[in-house]
């Protein structure tokens, strides 16, 4: 019998790479209770040649627990590593493991991992068996996508993960071959969850709050995973409409994390920053004018968002930077 799952609630907000590393993730968490946001996954953590070295899967991890918890997703091809990269995961206290078999990226194409699996189902329960053996108190769970060239492997893809012993099978609805295109094909949630007996998650194409109950309604699916909708609007889990300022303010601090944690370059800060805005639709920020937002210069976007979050929203780094005290 797989394992029974972590997750406060059913819904989850999806593993994003370059995104919902610590610092955005925690705060994400933060805003959204446990009741609303059920838990959320790291960026994938690359096995390739080697199992993954601990200090690495720490900082995947994080320092900050939540009461929702937050799965450690792995993306490789070969059986051992992964294995051994989940164990150690486990070690380390990651409250379940999840595989990635949906990465379009060429580089994960060309070793054989991620989306490369859709066509390789025997490797993707292979795989899935041994991080189930390897581990021993925390579920294990896979993402798929609907398929690689098209959907018609979509429930013998769905099967073999099941045979693995994946305590919870997550469906990106869209193929390899369809990438991040705008649509998304629901009716393929629904076959997924007609096809297994484990609990099915559905992802693509959520992005409103009502979209997230409305999925699993019509699909059957038990969870509800968010990406980029979350990015634009944090607060898609619990429906909270923010004020433009309480949106600027949330911007200011992610900076404010990354430049405490990460980076102290005001460049990749505002870069950082802009990849969210690029998505945003919390408290009509830039509503209408994204590209305006998007056009700004380094310091130009952090003053302007300094101007709309107003002095509630002090902070030592964002106002060092502003002032030209800070080092840059
Ligand atoms: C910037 C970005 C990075 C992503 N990185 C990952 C990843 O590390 N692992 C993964 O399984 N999926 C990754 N995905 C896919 C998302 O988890 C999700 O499946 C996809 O965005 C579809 O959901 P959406 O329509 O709600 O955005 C990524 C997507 C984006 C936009």
């Amino acid at each position: 019998m797989p394992l029974p799952l972590p997750f406060t609630a059913p819904n989850l907000l999806a593993p994003m790479e370059g995104v919902t590393e610590p610092c955005f993730r925690d705060l994400v968490l933060r805003e959204n209770a446990a009741q609303a946001l059920g838990g959320a996954f790291t960026e994938f953590a690359r096995v390739i040649q080697v199992p993954i070295p601990r200090w690495m899967l720490s900082e995947h991890l994080g320092p900050e627990r939540h009461a929702a918890p937050v799965g450690l997703q792995l993306m490789g091809a070969e059986v051992a590593h992964v294995a051994e990269s989940a164990r150690r995961a486990e070690e380390l206290g990651a409250p379940l493991v999840d595989l990635n078999f949906g990465c379009p990226a060429k580089g994960a194409i060309k070793t054989c991992a991620g989306s490369a699996l859709l066509d390789d189902p025997a490797r993707m329960e292979e795989l899935v068996a041994a991080c189930v053996g390897a581990v021993t108190r925390i579920p294990v769970t896979a993402k798929i996508r609907a398929g690689g060239a098209d959907d018609t492997r979509l429930e013998e893809l769905a099967r073999a993960v099941e045979r693995g012993g994946a305590s919870l099978l997550t469906v990106h609805c869209r193929t390899r071959a369809e990438a991040y295109r705008d649509t998304a094909d629901w009716e393929r949630l629904r076959r997924a969850v007609r096809a297994v007996s484990i609990p099915v998650c559905g992802n693509g194409g959520v992005s409103t709050h009502a979209d997230l109950a409305r999925l699993r309604a019509e699909t059957g699916c038990a969870f509800t995973m968010v990406g980029r909708a979350a990015l634009g609007d944090p607060w898609i889990f619990t429906g909270r409409r923010v004020t433009a300022a309480e949106a600027a303010d949330f911007l200011l601090r992610y900076g404010a994390e990354l430049a405490r944690r990460r980076t102290t370059s005001v460049r990749a800060i505002a870069g950082r920053i802009k990849q969210l805005l690029r998505h945003w639709t919390a408290g009509d920020l830039c509503t209408g004018a994204h590209a305006e937002w998007l056009a700004l210069e380094d310091l130009e976007l952090l003053r302007r968002l300094r101007g709309v979050a107003g002095p509630s929203a002090p902070d030592p780094w964002v106002d060092g930077v502003i002032s030209g005290l800070a080092r840059v």
